[in-house]
């Protein structure tokens, strides 16, 4: 840390979230000391490398692997006490000890075994993660019901455990949600509860009961990275209600969810990739196949169709020759390895939705972009037109807004091992048309999965 006054930087996915965010702060993490998560819990899937092999993490943020860096969870998160609890262990048991170096903010509130049940018996229609996300931002609004606390924060945990964890049977009995409890959710709840109370035993210690932890080090030369979790498309207002997460994840909510006072803040990193994806339901203007793909991905996560059941039912080569966007979406979900982290889920594919990004920049103040996946638009030499489509604007037509295609030359793959990297001029002019149609430079492109696999680029003036 420096003498003097610190800063903080805060980094958001752009669009639907699984933008490779954990990736980019995994390699921006030598800047900084701290690195900081406001919002979410443990619906976020983020996954890093290793020395050890892939790494997932839900609720820890994603500097974890970089020892000497301090991680902080601040009160607009949710915990999962168990969850947490088995994260920490798995950690550890991959080489990062978090032992003084992992702070919770004693304000986090908890998931209770209620909000959780009642996720996965009401999610469906949303696609949820199943987390129990939504009820616990929602009991945490509510506060009271029929004369019961309805929420619990780590501090009530701190203070009297037998306290809080009969407040969360009183909450389960008297539960807002209509879930009713028969013989075999009774069974599941009584088993959370004895876990949520062994589990406390791990995550207790790392429970930070001061208010001004982030302030202070900053006031004294910190330099925080603050990590978004979803992205700014599933923002509970700014998003599509009701297919949207339940917290705020714009940048600027880095600075109530992540205890510290905005006057620190520096600049905001959007996090994108060139193939887009989103999991669960909701609008996608720009999928790859319409309707059809998002009901067919709907249908596919009820039956339990995965990544290994589509390897081998298709012909990639065949989907691409065929030109059909649901087909083309296919083979690049297939290619790209786009499910979902923890369910497997497969994903929604579409194209870069450049008024999207536009709109979200302008928004949220972007200062700088990041563009992951970018060696992935290689596969669109598959197709017979051999080009690579994004979505340029949105003209309004009789049957609604209608998207207008810009097409760039396809470019064959990337040599993602030559050093230094070299970019395919098609690629070059694609991102520097992006920077001018979004009004925001680029200062990197990923061009494969691993840590290295990286090119930082020299923004153009944006207009
Ligand atoms: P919830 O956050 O579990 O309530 O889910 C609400 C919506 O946000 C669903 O469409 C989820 O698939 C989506 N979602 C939640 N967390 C993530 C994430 O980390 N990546 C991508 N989508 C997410």
């Amino acid at each position: 840390m420096e003498g003097g006054s610190g800063y903080s930087d805060v980094l958001v996915g752009l669009q639907y979230g699984d933008e490779g965010k954990a990736k980019i702060v995994d390699i921006l993490a030598d800047q900084y000391d701290i690195i900081a998560r406001f919002n979410g819990g443990a619906n976020a899937g983020h996954t890093v490398d290793t020395p050890h092999g892939c790494a997932r993490l839900m609720q820890v943020p994603s500097g974890a692997f970089h020892p000497g860096k301090v991680l902080y969870i601040g009160s607009g998160c949710v915990v999962n006490i168990e969850k947490l609890a088995a994260e920490i262990a798995a950690l550890s048991a991959q080489g990062a000890d978090l032992d003084g170096r992992l702070f919770i903010s004693h304000r986090c509130v908890v998931v209770q075994p209620i909000h959780i049940l009642a996720d996965r018996a009401q999610g469906q229609d949303i696609g949820t993660t199943g987390n129990g996300i939504g009820p616990c931002y929602a009991d945490l609004a509510a506060r009271m019901r029929r004369g019961v606390r309805t929420t619990v924060q780590l501090r009530d945990m701190l203070a009297d455990e037998d306290y809080a964890i009969n407040l969360m049977q009183a909450n389960s009995d008297s539960n807002g949600f209509h879930v009713t409890l028969d013989e075999s959710t009774e069974a599941a709840w009584v088993k959370l509860l004895a876990s949520t109370r062994s589990a406390w035993k791990v995550v207790r210690k790392f429970v930070s009961e001061d208010d001004l932890f982030l302030s202070g080090k900053v006031a004294n030369g910190a330099r925080v990275l603050f990590e978004g979790a979803q992205s700014v498309m599933l923002d509970v207002v700014q998003g599509d209600q009701p297919f949207v997460t339940s917290s705020h994840t714009g940048p600027a909510y880095a600075y109530v969810g992540g205890d510290l006072p905005c006057k620190f803040h520096r600049k905001s990193i959007g996090i994108l990739k060139a193939v887009v994806s989103r999991v669960g339901a909701g609008p996608f203007a720009a999928e790859l196949g319409g309707a059809r793909s998002s009901r067919y991905c709907a249908d596919a996560a009820t039956n339990g169709i995965g990544r290994d059941e589509e390897r081998e039912r298709i012909n990639v080569d065949a989907l691409f020759a065929s030109g059909d966007d649901f087909d083309v979406g296919m083979g690049l979900r297939v290619l790209t390895g786009e499910y979902g982290t923890g369910s497997g889920r497969p994903r929604r594919i579409g194209l870069l939705d450049l008024p999207q990004i536009r709109h979200a920049v302008a928004r949220h103040g972007i200062d700088e972009l990041f563009i992951n996946k970018c060696d992935c638009l290689t596969y669109f030499s598959k197709t017979p037109k051999r080009v690579v489509p994004v979505v340029a604007e949105y003209h309004a037509g009789p049957a609604g807004l209608r998207p207008v295609i810009a097409e760039y030359p396809a470019f064959p793959p990337l040599d993602i091992h030559s050093r230094p990297h070299t970019i395919p001029a098609s690629l070059e002019e694609l991102l520097r048309s992006i920077e001018q149609s979004v009004g925001c430079p680029i200062v990197g492109i990923g061009v494969g999965p691993g840590r290295a696999d990286n090119i930082s680029f020299t923004p153009s003036p944006v207009h």
